[in-house]
């Protein structure tokens, strides 16, 4: 059976781009000219993800907004003859009838917004994807949609992190299988240096098995006083089999504003109008701020 659907939350607050997400919802952030979102939806539709559920709060309704026709725009673009760019904003459209908003009012976790989307997604598996975890480089949801194809089980994206990082994410105990893959026996959620199992980290692409809500259900708030998703997971892992894998782009925390800087950045620095200017203003920049 292959991932049709993926679920995209983005009910949060936002509290780390205050004053910007009083307004205007993270994910519609842009790196470039895109926002946040466009990223998320091309790099799930690029593998064939043809649902998609995005868990909101009462104020966010941006996702739909942003997927939806807006024929004045297009109008004006086809009287300008601006073909490239009306191609493009055609291309990002989504049928209504694929889209579901599901309500998160208050923001309980990553596991309540998840455990919400039950209705819609019935018995299928499905992909879970962070927008505000930019990577780039290489398709993530592909890379673990490959695993999951062979291993029939939940896979998750992963990526090694510093040793004084770990109390930032969840991190994974289990074995290893190969430099990539690691059958998960344990997550551990934002654990201090000390009790980290590992330095290998949980990152925002997730495909879960059906049955995850079975154990979504069951547990208990965790790290944050929040339904945590990896709790429920890590239940997972004690009955079925559960794996991660080390994805080969490059991950941006772009919830935070030195990793959303980053992506900027990096983003410029491979874009064929921008790459040879963005080096000399850098390098002026640092010149000009000793
Ligand atoms: P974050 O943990 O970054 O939280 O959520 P946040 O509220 O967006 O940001 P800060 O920490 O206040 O700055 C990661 C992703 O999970 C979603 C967020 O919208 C974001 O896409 N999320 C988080 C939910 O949809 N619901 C939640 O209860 C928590």
């Amino acid at each position: 059976m292959s991932i049709k659907t993926v679920v995209i939350p983005v009910a949060g607050m936002g509290t780390r781009f205050l004053p910007a997400t009083k307004v205007i919802s993270k994910e519609m952030l842009p790196i470039l000219d895109k926002p946040l979102l466009h990223y998320a939806i091309e790099e799930a539709k690029s593998i064939g993800i043809k649902n998609f559920i995005f868990v909101t709060n009462i104020n966010n309704r941006f996702p739909i907004l942003y997927l939806s026709r807006n024929i004045r725009l297009e109008k004006h673009l086809e009287q300008k003859s601006n073909t490239k760019v009306l191609k493009a904003i055609k291309s990002l459209t989504i049928q209504s009838k694929n889209i579901k908003l599901v309500l998160q009012k208050n923001p309980l976790g990553l596991g309540d917004a998840v455990l919400r989307t039950k209705k819609y997604i019935r018995d299928d598996d499905f992909a879970v994807l962070l927008p505000d975890d930019l990577i780039l480089g290489k398709n993530c949801l592909k890379e673990l949609v490959a695993v999951y194809n062979k291993k029939k089980s939940s896979v998750i994206g992963s990526m090694h992190v510093n040793k004084n990082e770990v109390n930032k994410y969840g991190i994974i105990k289990g074995d290893i299988l190969n430099s990539k893959t690691i059958k998960v026996s344990e997550l551990v959620e934002k654990p201090t240096h000390k009790n980290a199992p590992s330095n290998l980290a949980i990152v925002g692409r997730y495909i879960l098995k059906n049955s995850i809500f079975k154990y979504l259900s069951k547990i208990n708030k965790g790290s944050g006083n929040e339904i945590q998703l990896t709790d429920a997971i890590s239940l997972s892992a004690k009955y079925e089999n559960v794996f991660s894998f080390r994805f080969t782009g490059k991950r941006y925390d772009c919830g935070s504003k030195l990793g959303f800087l980053k992506a900027q950045i990096a983003s410029a620095l491979i874009d064929p109008e921008l790459k040879k200017n963005i080096r000399i203003e850098l390098n002026k920049l640092y010149y000009e701020s000793k």
